[in-house]
């Protein structure tokens, strides 16, 4: 506990990026397990490059078939779960999100993408429906993710969609993961962030204090929602 999914039927908007991050800097805290459900397992090949941390552990060998039993087994023994999906609408992401106690919807800062998100919050609202027949108050906590923004500037899109997700009561993260190369880079290297040559890689550092903003506000939130107490650092 808990589990935290990364959803969108879109590829590219840094779902896998995003899980991650999310993964190493809980690392530093607790004992996380990752699932990278994504067939092309881009999690698994970074892990290879050997620089895993000693709390992390990944598991990529699930199918829709199984993923749902594997996340429920992993969550009872891990303080951790983060769920990496493939960008499509298949069945493996409706069972990921059954499963998941918190969903993250990574999305780039356009309107266009914005757009895109709004289908997974269908797939989140259509697993509330169900669980609802039985819990009429039931609610699957979600937000918005704004990846790969300018951090120097915030454009005139992601303010414009900020607003509208407020109007909306859409829930999103004050912090976005802005486009950097250190996070490109933990993937050419198959490295941490923190292992990262600062000779090679521009800004390592505001990368770090990027994932660790974004990494909290993940914890605060999901403290909110479950009232359990949860390892800060
Ligand atoms: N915050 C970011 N900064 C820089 N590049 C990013 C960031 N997020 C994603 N990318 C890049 O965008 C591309 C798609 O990201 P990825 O995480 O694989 O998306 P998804 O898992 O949603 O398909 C990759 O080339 C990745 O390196
Ligand atoms: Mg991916």
């Amino acid at each position: 506990m808990p589990v935290i999914s990364f959803v969108s039927p879109k590829g590219g908007v840094g779902k896998t990026t995003s899980a991650l991050i999310l993964a190493m800097q809980i690392a530093r805290r607790v004992t996380v397990t990752v699932i990278d459900a994504d067939p092309n397992h881009p999690i698994k090949s970074w892990a290879e490059g050997g620089d895993t941390p000693e709390n992390m552990t990944i598991i990529s060998d699930v199918t829709d078939k199984t993923i749902g039993e594997t996340i429920a087994e992993v969550a009872t023994k891990t303080p951790f779960v983060i769920v990496d999906l493939e960008g499509t609408a298949a069945t493996i992401v409706a069972y990921a999100i059954a499963e998941s106690d918190f969903v993250i919807v990574p999305t780039q800062g356009s309107q266009l993408d914005a757009e895109q998100a709004s289908r997974a919050f269908g797939l989140i609202k259509a697993h509330e429906r169900g669980i609802q027949k039985h819990k009429h108050d039931y609610k699957l906590p979600y937000a918005v993710l704004f990846t790969r923004t300018s951090a120097a500037i915030q454009s005139r899109d992601t303010r414009h969609i900020r607003k509208s997700f407020e109007a909306g009561g859409i829930p999103f993260f004050e912090t976005e993961l802005n486009e950097r190369a250190a996070f490109k880079a933990m993937f050419s290297y198959r490295q941490t962030l923190e292992k990262l040559p600062h000779d090679e890689v521009s800004n390592v550092k505001k990368a770090i204090d990027n994932a660790e903003s974004f990494t909290r506000e993940v914890i605060a939130r999901i403290n909110i929602y479950t009232h359990s107490p949860t390892t800060t650092g």
